[in-house]
């Protein structure tokens, strides 16, 4: 039995997350909104509990959580040591949408690190994450609230859908704001983005000068094995196959019509992931747009919204438009690209 509490984060009640506070002590599991994704969260420090998290989600035991902290001292209890560059990060990113990989310290248990000898950690910025954590006066694990494999959820029917009579509560709070996860970063030797994210390559570089990004999740590297071990699953997938064609905006377009009409041909019901200076140019069927290419954020925001939304249309092949990989761009390709099984179709540019 899933308990749904509504709550406005501009004006949280507090009573009404004390259920939730209550329920992440007794090592219950409580989906929450963050800035990012909502998340799945239980006690940290609680092995049974973080297994009931495992279980929810059908995740596999080897893909190690992120641990949500409400204030720095948090992290004390936590990790090894705090490098220099990460206080650098923790100042200027802290809260907010970065995860920092620490030596793991001796009150972490095997279940969150997949038996790593480190832990990602991260403060997040949602006014209802942050005093959710605060409340329950604990560190909450929390991987994305999304059933392993599927996009990871933005809005709170997302979460409902995935996980509704599988978790204790599932606090619906509006939609996530940055819409994709956190980036992961590892400061424990040279600095490395092993996933893009929320905050990017450059914010990050402005900071610690240049930055290394893990090859193996870079493109056409999926013979190397990343160093988060979560990156190597296939990920974001609707039921349809999705299909990146990528090379210059009108390539793309008259790439898509003619693939549209080749696999109609065939009988399948095709679906269109395209942007707001493209949508008008496709006539009809399944057409949903991310966002504008002018505006890269409102296509971080909407992507695995729309991708969900191609499910309820029931479409058999999503054909997705590729956008340039610079800035927010970058999470955003890497999250198409997973959710399309590496499948990309180049044309000329
Ligand atoms: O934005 C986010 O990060 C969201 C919200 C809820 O905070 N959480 C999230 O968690 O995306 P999850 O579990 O879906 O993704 C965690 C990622 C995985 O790719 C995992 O492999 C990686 O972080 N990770 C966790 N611990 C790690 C470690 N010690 N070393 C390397 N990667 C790690
Ligand atoms: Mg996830």
């Amino acid at each position: 039995d899933t308990k749904i509490y509504e709550i406005d984060p501009k004006s949280i009640e507090k009573e009404r997350l004390k259920f939730a506070a209550k329920t992440l002590r007794e090592g219950g599991t409580v989906a929450f909104p963050t800035e990012t994704v909502y998340g799945l969260g239980g006690n940290a420090l609680d092995e049974k509990a973080v297994k009931k998290i495992f279980k929810a989600k059908g995740r596999p035991s080897d893909n190690p959580l992120i641990v949500h902290i409400a204030k720095v001292e948090d992290l004390d209890d936590l990790v090894k040591v705090i490098p220099e560059n990460a206080k650098i990060l923790m100042e200027k990113f802290w809260p907010g949408p970065l995860t920092i990989i620490f030596e793991r310290g001796d009150k972490i248990p095997d279940v969150i690190t997949g038996g790593l000898d480190t832990v990602a950690i991260r403060m997040p910025s949602h006014p209802i994450a942050n005093l959710l954590i605060e409340m329950a006066g604990l560190p909450i694990a929390a991987p994305s609230a999304n059933l392993s494999g599927k996009p990871s959820p933005t809005k709170a029917e997302h979460v409902i859908n995935d996980l509704e009579g599988k978790v204790n509560v599932i606090i619906s709070g509006g939609s996530c704001e940055v819409g994709l996860e956190s980036t992961v970063v590892d400061v424990t030797g040279k600095p490395m983005i092993l996933r893009p994210g929320g905050v990017t390559k450059e914010e990050l570089e402005a900071v610690l000068g240049n930055i290394e990004v893990d090859l193996a999740i870079e493109e056409g590297n999926v013979n190397l094995i990343p160093k988060s071990p979560g990156m190597k699953y296939t990920h974001y997938s609707p039921q349809g196959e999705v299909i990146i064609v990528s090379g210059a905006v009108e390539k793309i377009v008259e790439k898509i019509h003619s693939l549209k009409q080749e696999n109609e041909k065939r009988g399948l019901n095709v679906g269109i992931m395209c942007t707001d200076e493209t949508k008008t140019l496709y006539k009809e069927g399944v057409v949903l747009s991310m966002g504008s290419r002018e505006n890269v954020a409102s296509i971080a925001n909407h992507l695995f919204d729309v991708l969900r939304m191609f499910d309820e249309e029931g479409v058999d092949i999503i054909f997705a438009e590729s956008i340039e990989k610079k800035s927010l761009g970058h999470a955003v390709m890497n999250r198409m690209i997973k959710a399309a099984g590496y499948h990309i179709i180049k044309t000329g540019r």
